[in-house]
């Protein structure tokens, strides 16, 4: 079962650098000066030098080490506008409008990952959602064979017995109506995620209705969806269209689907759309006592990650970890 021994370790045999688009951030600058404690993980922190040495004083965090990168004088700009104009050359960008959106620390920590000076970013301690994701989108954009970037949570509940309850839950942060094509990618990436932090993927595909019980268009674009993903993940048990009720509880499977084998079981869970996605992690955060791990973002050509604006300082150590560890 997931522990973040198993993720330290991945990064202890291959350390990588990760970049913070935050630099100047009290939390990132606590969770920087944690990694630097340790020798698995080296933050790269975007900002001016002396903001950052400053902020960094002031909060008592110990930094020294951490390599700061201000996109004013960074030595390797001119390369940076050729690339980036070269990558958005469908859209016309000049290097004029180039240089403008490099000087905003998520593009430029972007193109760090793109050029390979950082091997992962995490960003959204203050920037948006969309505006950590865009440039990632933009400029990195998606696995050969991927046609969306979505995304999961992980969330652990530990037990008394020390077995951590995990299950994945996707896509809770992304997509805003995903079709049924993109669910069917969205359970492969999501199932994938899981394994990745020790979880035998069961996926349902979620809904208001068990089988039938209940009609409606977005009853049947989730039957529609379980039924392409078990056809194109045959080895992967997956089962839908059926209620978080008859999903997670044996009872409750055994009285509204007694012949499903998954039905009851189930521990990575695809929703509709964002809307029950992102209210249904949440729930199972903050009334379900799980801490919630993400968003991880899957399908992208790099390990990308946002934070949420209400982070602390440990979440922000943790999804260092769980980024890096994914590159
Ligand atoms: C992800 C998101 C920010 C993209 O929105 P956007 O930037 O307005 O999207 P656009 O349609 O302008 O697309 C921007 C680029 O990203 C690409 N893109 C957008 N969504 C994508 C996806 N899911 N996968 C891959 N690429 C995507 C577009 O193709 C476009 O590329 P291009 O500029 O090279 O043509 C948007 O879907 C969103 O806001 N999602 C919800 C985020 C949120 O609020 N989450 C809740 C809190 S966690």
């Amino acid at each position: 079962m997931f522990g973040f021994g198993q993720l330290i370790d991945v990064l202890k045999k291959n350390p990588k650098k990760i970049v913070f688009t935050e630099g100047s951030d009290p939390r990132i600058l606590e969770a920087a000066s944690r990694l630097l404690a340790s020798n698995f993980l080296h933050p790269i922190l975007v900002g001016s030098e002396e903001e950052i040495d400053k902020a960094a004083e002031e909060c008592g965090f110990n930094i020294r080490g951490a390599q700061i990168v201000d996109p004013k004088n960074f030595d390797r700009m001119d390369e940076m506008v050729e690339l980036f104009c070269e990558l958005r050359k469908s859209k016309g960008v000049t290097p004029e409008q180039a240089r403008g959106m490099l000087s905003q620390a998520n593009y430029f920590g972007t193109m760090l990952v793109k050029m390979g000076v950082a091997d992962a970013l995490l960003g959204g301690a203050t920037y948006s959602t969309a505006d950590t994701v865009r440039p990632a989108l933009q400029l990195i954009k998606t696995k050969p064979g991927n046609s969306i970037v979505s995304s999961c949570f992980i969330l652990v509940r530990p037990s008394a017995t020390g077995e951590n309850e995990v299950l994945a839950m996707a896509d809770c942060a992304i997509n805003i109506h995903p079709t049924e094509d993109e669910l069917v990618e969205i359970a492969g990436e999501s199932a994938e995620c899981a394994r990745i932090f020790g979880v035998d993927p069961k996926v349902a595909f979620l809904s208001y209705s068990t089988f039938g019980s209940g009609k409606g268009e977005d009853v049947d674009k989730m039957r529609n969806a379980a039924r392409k993903a078990s056809e194109k993940y045959p080895d992967l048990p997956i089962a839908g269209e059926m209620q978080f009720d008859a999903a997670v509880s044996p009872r409750v499977a055994r009285t509204k689907c007694p012949d499903n084998e998954i039905a009851g079981h189930a521990n990575t869970f695809i929703f509709p759309d964002i809307n029950a996605g992102n209210i249904g992690y949440k729930i199972a955060q903050r009334l379900g006592n799980f801490e919630a791990y993400g968003p991880i973002l899957l399908g992208l050509n790099a390990p990308i990650n946002d934070l949420s604006r209400g982070c602390n300082a440990s979440e922000v150590y943790s999804m260092a970890i769980i980024t890096a560890a994914l590159a």
